[in-house]
């Protein structure tokens, strides 16, 4: 069995496999310009992220009912077990789904239903984080917010911030972060994966966020690099994404090595699995090889990922913890 897990940076929209894609386009007479699933793989070749989004938010319109929303969280949970994920943190982007005409209580109904269950099927307890598209006005989050209100507590654990980053500052949201802060929610953002160093900052000081997704351009400023460490703020990195994306040339030019070198709280995910070529424990695996990491890297690693979880029952992140120091690689 791979070493126990959480996972912390998961768009569950990023787990449509082309097959599900092709099943539910049927299923719901969604037209694709793709014939087949080996079609729309090859189109999987990105040149930077809104290269990828342009064709994630095509592709999720083949997502229409609560039951679809259902299928695609339970076949991730059920594939996320199996790569040793004990605890997923999990995005959705509310606004992608609305915005097309699809009922927001489908969408977060229809993913409750196969997170609820999780625990007693897969033995992976879960969180759901809504993310708002910072290519958007505030209005529009603030709007979504507001909508998402009877789901806060139980159903919606947190907010996020994700989409094209470049241009869009973690600052205009600094008025929804507030108020999800007020409602009691835990707060991340996307920061410093094609942004610099300044939007990672901004994230923790304009918005309070508790975690960075991504964040590998902190390292571009050394004082910044203290702060995180000194603060013990993680980062959700995702390798695969930063290679399929091109934030990092090669595997083996990611400077995971370097974050937990600084004392950084660093993570492994794998953020859109379907389409940058593996699931979590394939991240893993492909660091460990590219980067030469040890197995004690490898425990510290997944030590993080539940030292950084928004897990409430301690005792059991204790036991969680206390099974990676035990594990012995294969
Ligand atoms: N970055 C920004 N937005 C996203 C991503 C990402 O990696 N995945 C899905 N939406
Ligand atoms: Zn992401």
């Amino acid at each position: 069995m791979p070493i126990p897990k959480a996972e912390l940076h998961l768009h569950i929209e990023g787990t449509l496999e082309p097959e599900l894609a092709f099943e539910l386009a049927h299923r719901n007479g969604v037209d694709l310009p793709y014939a087949d699933p080996e079609q729309l793989r090859a189109a999987y070749a990105f040149s930077d992220l809104q290269s990828f989004l342009d064709l994630y938010y095509q592709l999720m319109d083949v997502l229409r009912t609560e039951e679809d929303f259902t299928e695609l969280a339970e076949a991730y949970l059920a594939r996320a077990a199996r790569d040793g994920v004990r605890h997923a943190e999990i995005f959705f982007d509310p606004q992608a789904h609305t915005a097309r005409g699809v009922e927001l209580d489908a969408v977060v109904r229809g993913l409750d239903r196969a997170l609820s269950r999780s625990f007693e099927r897969h033995g992976v307890s879960t969180k759901l984080i809504m993310c708002f598209l910072r290519d958007l006005p505030e209005a529009s989050a603030l709007a979504t917010f507001d909508a998402c209100r009877p789901y806060f507590g139980d159903v919606i654990a947190g907010i996020g911030l994700d989409s094209a980053e470049v241009g869009h500052r973690p600052a205009k949201f600094a008025t929804v972060y507030r108020r999800a802060k007020e409602a009691g929610l835990r707060l991340v953002a996307h920061a410093g994966e094609e942004g610099g160093p300044d939007y990672v900052r901004e994230a923790l000081d304009l918005l309070g966020v508790e975690r960075i997704d991504h964040g590998i351009r902190a390292l571009e400023d050394p004082e910044l690099v203290k702060r995180l460490a000194e603060e013990r703020i993680p980062l959700t990195v995702c390798p695969f994404s930063n290679v399929r994306l091109r934030c990092v040339a090669t595997l083996a030019d990611h400077p995971l090595v370097a974050m937990l070198d600084a004392g950084l709280v660093a993570t492994v995910n794998s953020d859109d699995p379907a389409y940058f070529g593996g699931y979590v424990e394939e991240n893993f695996a492909g660091v460990r090889r590219a980067l030469g990491l040890t197995d004690d890297q490898l425990r510290l690693l997944a030590r993080n990922s539940f030292e950084a979880s928004f897990l409430e029952d301690d005792e059991r992140r204790e036991a969680l913890i206390a099974e990676v120091d035990a594990y012995r690689f294969p």
